[in-house]
């Protein structure tokens, strides 16, 4: 199965993954064959290939990270690439070194790939003008998570075959959340009618306004409205921070508004996939039985996030000899 996609030389043209806005319906389907060939990879005894032999794989966070940053180590180790790990709190990042020494440093070293996770909306994309490597953005503060959001895509995919006209509610910190920001293109993108809900202080200033990026969001603050319906319920964390700026009057009131509750999940579709980037916030913006009930692919989505990064590596690796 690897060798039908290596055989599709054109089908892929990105030297970088910085978000999936630019993706057409196509790279997204050939992401999600090619996680599909990993998954079989995955499946067997030993569960390691030579796609990546010879390449270094960094993985450079700035913030942390579990779910990320461990599955890209295990894909990058899967495809038998060299793995190294630097954060930004045990580097000459803490000595004041900047974020092009850093990738100058890291390109001497011979990185090919450099998976990075700032606090800084944008890093990655200046990453990618000064690095003669890959670059991955593993999320860059309130802007992208195009893994995630590819990620959350094939499990959804998995479950209900064709994305087309399915109808999801993103609950929560949508205007914080780069979870969200990258599942939203790529949802439209994929034909799927995407409702945000949440405090007004926390929901994207005219994200559906007429002419705007994505007229066809609906916004809505009655999580009841929201939910009614959906193929797809994605909780997103509530970021602590934000209630001590004073955009949230207080963490009960948030639950007792907009928590996903077992109650609420009664008016989606009975169907619903219950979905959650990480890391839960438990009876917070999701409460633990709809976390760990039958309708929940939390897990699952950290287990394909090891195929879709494979995939995403193995697809960015076929550009090396264009650096
Ligand atoms: N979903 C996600 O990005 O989780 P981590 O912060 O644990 O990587």
């Amino acid at each position: 199965m690897l060798d039908e996609i290596a055989a599709k030389p054109n089908a892929w043209n990105h030297r970088h993954l910085l978000d999936v806005d630019d993706f057409s319906p196509e790279e997204f389907q050939l992401v999600f064959e090619t996680a599909d060939a990993m998954r079989e990879i995955l499946a067997r005894p030993i569960k390691k290939v030579p796609a990546l032999r010879g390449q270094t794989v960094v993985n450079l966070f700035y913030e942390n990270s579990t779910r990320t940053r461990a599955s890209f180590e295990i894909a990058a180790k899967n495809l038998s690439a060299e793995v190294l790990n630097v954060t930004s709190t045990a580097s000459s990042i803490a000595k004041g070194e900047s974020l092009i020494d850093t990738l100058k440093t890291l390109e001497a070293l011979g990185a090919n790939i450099i998976v990075m996770r700032h606090n800084l909306s944008g890093a990655p994309h200046v990453a990618a003008k000064y690095s003669k490597a890959s670059i991955i953005n593993a999320g860059d503060g309130w802007h992208a998570h195009p893994t995630q959001a590819l990620l959350d895509l094939y499990t959804i995919r998995k479950h209900k075959g064709n994305l087309n006209g399915l109808k999801a509610a993103i609950i929560g910190d949508v205007r914080h959340s780069r979870v969200a920001h990258s599942n939203i293109w790529g949802m439209t993108r994929l034909g799927m009618k995407v409702t945000v809900c949440g405090p007004p202080t926390l929901l994207p200033y005219g994200l559906d306004n007429p002419g705007g990026l994505f007229p066809e969001v609906r916004v809505e603050t009655d999580v009841e409205k929201a939910v009614e319906d959906a193929d797809v319920v994605m909780a997103l964390r509530l970021q602590r921070e934000r209630q001590q700026s004073g955009l949230l009057p207080s963490v009960a009131e948030y639950v007792r508004r907009f928590q996903v509750s077992q109650e609420r999940l009664k008016r989606a579709k009975s169907e619903v996939l219950v979905m959650h980037p990480g890391p839960v916030n438990e009876d917070i913006e999701l409460a633990a039985e709809s976390a760990y009930g039958d309708k929940s692919v939390i897990n699952e989505q950290v287990q394909n996030g090891v195929a879709v990064r494979m995939a995403v590596l193995y697809l960015l690796a076929g550009k090396q000899g264009e650096l």
